[in-house]
């Protein structure tokens, strides 16, 4: 309720009818977040395409320790060269469930998913700084509101500049509802 996401790199609460709207939600797209985010969750989120965005991703891709929570060798690097290249075959489109890529150029990279007319969702899933940077960016924003006020050094950023006042609740239980809102007109 008072804007909490995140206390001590972890989320302050746990809501697991939330983690199931979320994986329903989110199966089968991309999940773009930053890397604290990435690094709070146990393993890449499977049958999802994890996009990490870090300034240091080659330093991240030798980790050991970053590298096993992967559970595959991460992609560094030279993304937006390949997509350009049909006989590269390697599009947004064909990446696998549980892929991760490590990437710096935050608009570089949503400027070639607009580009490429990239069909499968994409999701931004936090944390504060992502939201920050790619809220204006999103057309839909569905806001879990957790019925609690916690402590907390991670916030969600004010987003009515960005989104209508009016919004659908779609999932709703006694600790948490889930809000639909859209993007506002210009
Ligand atoms: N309640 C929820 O639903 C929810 C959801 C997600 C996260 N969270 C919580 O939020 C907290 C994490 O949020 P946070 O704001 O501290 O971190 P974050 O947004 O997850 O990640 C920040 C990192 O992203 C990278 N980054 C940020 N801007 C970038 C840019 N423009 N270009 C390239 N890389 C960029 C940097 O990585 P490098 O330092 O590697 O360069 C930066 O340190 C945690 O407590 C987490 O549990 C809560």
């Amino acid at each position: 309720m008072n804007r909490v996401i995140g206390r001590a790199g972890e989320i302050p609460w746990r809501l697991p009818e939330d983690f199931k709207w979320f994986k329903e939600l989110t199966t089968g797209g991309i999940v773009l977040m930053g890397r604290k985010t990435f690094e709070s969750l146990p393993k890449a989120l499977p049958n999802r395409t994890n996009v990490v965005f870090t300034r240091g991703a080659r330093r991240l891709a030798a980790d050991g320790e970053f590298v096993a929570k992967c559970g595959c060798k991460p992609l560094v690097g030279h993304w937006a060269a390949r997509l350009g290249k049909g006989g590269f075959q390697l599009g947004f489109e064909r990446l696998g469930p549980g892929e991760v890529w490590l990437v710096r150029g935050v608009r570089q990279f949503l400027d070639a998913l607009a580009r490429h007319r990239v069909k499968r969702e994409v999701f931004v899933i936090g944390g504060a700084q992502i939201y920050e940077r790619l809220l204006p960016r999103c057309t839909d924003l569905y806001l879990s509101l957790v019925f609690r006020e916690v402590e907390g050094d991670a916030f969600f950023p004010e987003f009515d500049r960005w989104f209508s006042d009016r919004y659908e609740v779609v999932r709703k239980t006694a600790d948490f509802e889930v809000r639909h809102y859209r993007k506002r007109r210009e």
